[in-house]
């Protein structure tokens, strides 16, 4: 008999682990549809940004009027925004559709990081049917007079008042960059979400040469970069009870794999998807089904976690004490650095 591949996400009961992440695939409802027959047992909606709700009720045009030069950069950006997804209010009537089509649980998402009259969008969200919200806090603090309390702060109080705001789970979706992620997760659990979503990929901006000029890069993500939230997912399960949710590099089924006996509850791909298509998505869950057969396992819930920090036989080996022993024996294993050069697989202990 097959593999029981179903998992439980902020109390919702799930067909398998494998959820489409927030992404253009998620902002139309040919793309839902496609992803649901590809086998997804749940979708992230594209974000509706904070910036698209100011956007429509502040009149943001003569707003812009009075606006310094030092705003020169955002009149060049809001009007980018009338042809990005949809307004806040088509983006509440995408969820009712969503709702109306799919079989699948819809979770819609908000983008934003401050407090303020956008968060009455997650009531909103709630009303038009959605089944969960995620909200994704992308904050790049540049200001050297801010200490990372007050940036953990706003956080704590926008997470507060949207889970207050709201009876369906709210999951937060979060950077990697905190001094104690451990901490932080655990605050932000406190003050209401039911979920975490690890993690947001920040974006970089590049200098082009040929432009002189700095410009937005989106590279789609790599396995590698599953790395991440490999090693949070395995510390952070042991410790809370939160839902804990893998993004960023999950393309395979052997990512999955991995995140699950890390202690995820589902995985969720972005870049994947683009690059290959929804149907990606069955190959995947095929995979998976077909790694616990071979390993004899007899449901996702029996093997999720079974790697985590807290049941692995060496808890180290995702700290400080691994990073020594992994540069030694990297070291050890080519004494002679011309070795570097010519080594195709530089990973000794695999
Ligand atoms: C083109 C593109 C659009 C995205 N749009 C959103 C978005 O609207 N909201 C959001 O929370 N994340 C968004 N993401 C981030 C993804 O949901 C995901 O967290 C991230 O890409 C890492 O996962 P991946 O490695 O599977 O791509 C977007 C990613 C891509 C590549």
């Amino acid at each position: 008999m097959s593999a029981d591949l179903r998992t439980t996400y902020m109390g919702i009961e799930l067909a398998n682990p494998l959820v489409a992440a927030a992404s253009p695939l998620t902002g139309t409802i040919d793309g839902l549809l496609s992803l649901q027959d590809a086998g997804a047992s749940a979708v992230v909606l594209q974000s509706l940004f904070e910036e698209q709700i100011q956007h429509h009720e502040l009149q943001v045009d003569s707003i812009l009027e009075s606006f310094t030069d030092s705003f020169s950069e955002a009149r060049d950006f809001f009007p980018a925004l009338d042809s990005y997804n949809t307004g806040p209010e088509s983006y509440v009537r995408l969820v009712e559709q969503a709702k109306e089509v799919l079989e699948i649980p819809v979770i819609a998402s908000l983008n934003g990081i401050s407090r303020g009259g956008w968060t009455r969008y997650a009531r909103l969200i709630e009303e038009a049917g959605a089944d969960a919200l995620e909200l994704n806090i992308y904050f790049v603090s540049t200001d050297a007079r801010v200490a990372a309390a007050e940036v953990e702060a706003r956080y704590i109080d926008l997470v507060t008042d949207i889970a207050s705001s709201i009876s369906i789970p709210l999951a937060v979706k979060i950077g990697p960059y905190f001094s104690s992620l451990t901490n932080m997760a655990m605050r932000l659990t406190a003050a209401g979400a039911q979920g975490l979503v690890l993690f947001n990929r920040f974006l970089y901006p590049d200098i082009s040469l040929h432009r002189m000029k700095v410009v937005p890069t989106l590279h789609l993500s790599s396995s590698e970069e599953s790395l991440m939230p490999l090693r949070w997912i395995a510390i952070l399960s042991g410790q809370l009870s939160v839902s804990l949710a893998a993004s960023s590099g999950i393309h395979s089924a052997h990512d999955v794999v991995k995140l699950l006996l890390a202690g995820a509850d589902v995985t969720m791909m972005a870049s994947a998807l683009l690059r290959r298509g929804p149907n990606h998505m069955r190959q995947v869950i095929g995979g998976l089904r077909g790694w616990l057969d071979e390993h004899e396992y007899t449901s996702v819930k029996e093997m999720k976690g079974s790697m985590s920090q807290a049941a692995a036989p060496e808890p180290g080996a995702f700290e400080r004490a691994n990073y020594m022993r992994t540069l030694v024996d990297f070291t050890v294993a080519s004494p002679d650095p011309r070795h570097f050069y010519a080594r195709r697989d530089p990973i000794p202990w695999d």
